[in-house]
């Protein structure tokens, strides 16, 4: 049979493809199941229909992928067919030898200078629409990148906050995106592309959430290398309906509900825990009761409604000891926060004392599921820990450690003058979670 050598030649070549098909075989079922498990397995995942802008760069996106498929495919299979049409065989003669193909190389130019053409069309039409200017009528956020967290401003309502954003579904909202140091990235993947902060210049970001992103929790990130603490820089997205976000807007607005305003003291004015320690531990209740009468608390979003990828897991490092079962008094730390350095860096409302801009807003602290850049959650002892000792909690942190005999890495020494005993530092725990 002349023919013979031929099929013999063929069963070769699909022995040697068939080592092949395992490999595609898992590939197959990857994709197969990265396209099904969606965002339950993926809290992350960017692509999604949840705004207009993911919508847009996602449909950009699949519709490349698919074209560049084809390409693909195409390719791969002329690539391979010409190996094994034109391979060397046992005394066959030597090819041709030739220079240059004018048709052809016109073609293989040609074409994909064609398929670029094309495929530039949607981008920048994509482009254009994500870098347009935001409706009018847009919820405008500032957002502003520190070493490591985040400040969100919203000018509408007076409202100053600190990394966690509560976002109403169904209306636009425009970020305005400023840094005050070096450069970062605002990122929120189920909601749509990243954009960079940088130092003296503006950029935006605005994107519609869809109805259906109603009471979902999300993560943000900083997605532009910025420090030490560059990975410990997140922030969390709470959606929330339009009736919801007033609800909320209208109690961050309002100043913190705790007690009144301490009696004016000289800033310098040294803490004695001698005097401090007469009075009795453990009297939060006691001491809010004793306080102005608190206004209702706003929206907070439902603790059941976190995700769980939106929950620290993070814990403090063992070498910050704090005693088990301490108790703080809410007002006698009031008094201690108000005289402290604390004032200097940040700001309550409704504590006239409190009013430093370098450090996250505290005036509703106790309405925050995290501290420190969304990378602890906002227990006791954590708070009590990252008052003791921030920068062991979080490499490079701007926060010095305030607790007595702690070691401080800006000075690179213990703390003494104006460090706060665990009592203290109890005490001023017990008045932040008093903020509610
Ligand atoms: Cu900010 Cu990385």
């Amino acid at each position: 049979m002349a023919s013979f050598p031929r099929f013999r030649r063929f069963l070769s070549r699909a022995r040697t493809l068939r080592g092949f098909a395992p490999l595609a075989l898992t590939a197959l079922m990857v994709a197969g199941a990265a396209a099904t498990a969606g965002a339950q397995q993926y809290p992350n995942t960017t692509f999604n229909f949840t705004t207009d802008l993911n919508e847009a760069t996602t449909h950009l996106w699949d519709s490349l992928i698919f074209w560049a498929t084809i390409v693909f495919v195409i390719v791969e299979v002329g690539i391979l067919y010409i190996i094994f049409k034109f391979k060397a065989r046992p005394n066959s003669p030597d090819p041709e030898h030739v220079h240059g193909n004018t048709t052809l190389e016109i073609a293989w130019t040609a074409i994909p200078a064609v398929i670029l053409a094309v495929i530039a069309v949607p981008t920048v039409r994509t482009i254009f629409m994500t870098q347009a200017k935001a409706p009018a009528n847009a919820l405008q956020v500032e957002v502003i990148g520190h070493q490591w967290w985040w400040e969100f401003r919203y000018p509408e309502y007076g409202i100053t906050t600190a990394n966690e954003l509560y976002l109403p579904v169904s209306r636009t909202v425009n970020f305005k995106l400023n840094t005050v140091d070096v450069l970062h990235a605002f990122w929120i993947p189920r909601l749509g592309g990243k954009r960079d902060l940088i130092s003296n210049r503006t950029n935006y970001l605005w994107m519609t959430p869809r109805d259906s992103m109603t009471l979902k929790a999300l993560n943000g990130f900083c997605t532009e290398y910025c420090g030490s603490s560059h990975g410990n820089m997140k922030f969390r997205v709470f959606m929330v309906s339009p009736e919801q976000f007033a609800s909320w807007a209208a109690h961050q607005k309002a100043p913190a509900v705790f007690g009144v305003a301490p009696a004016v003291a000289p800033v310098a004015a040294p803490v004695t825990p001698a005097a401090e320690s007469t009075t009795k531990a453990g009297q939060v209740g006691v001491a809010l009761a004793n306080a102005a009468a608190p206004a209702p608390v706003g929206f907070v979003f439902p603790r059941e409604k976190l995700d769980i990828s939106t929950i620290p897991t993070a814990t403090a490092p063992a070498s910050i000891t704090f005693p088990a079962g301490m108790t703080g008094d809410a007002t006698r730390g009031q008094a201690i926060y108000s005289r402290s350095s604390c004032i200097g860096c940040h700001k309550i409302d409704g504590n006239p004392m409190s009013a430093g801009i370098v450090g996250p807003n505290l005036t509703h602290l106790a309405s925050r599921y995290t501290l420190a850049g969304a990378v602890f959650e906002n227990t006791t002892d954590n708070l009590v820990r990252w008052i003791k000792n921030a920068p062991a909690m979080k490499p490079g942190s701007l926060m010095p450690a305030i607790g007595s005999g702690e070691y401080n890495p800006a000075i690179k020494a213990n703390v003494t003058i104006g460090g706060l005993s665990d009592q203290q530092i109890a005490d001023v725990a017990a008045y932040l979670q008093a903020l509610k």
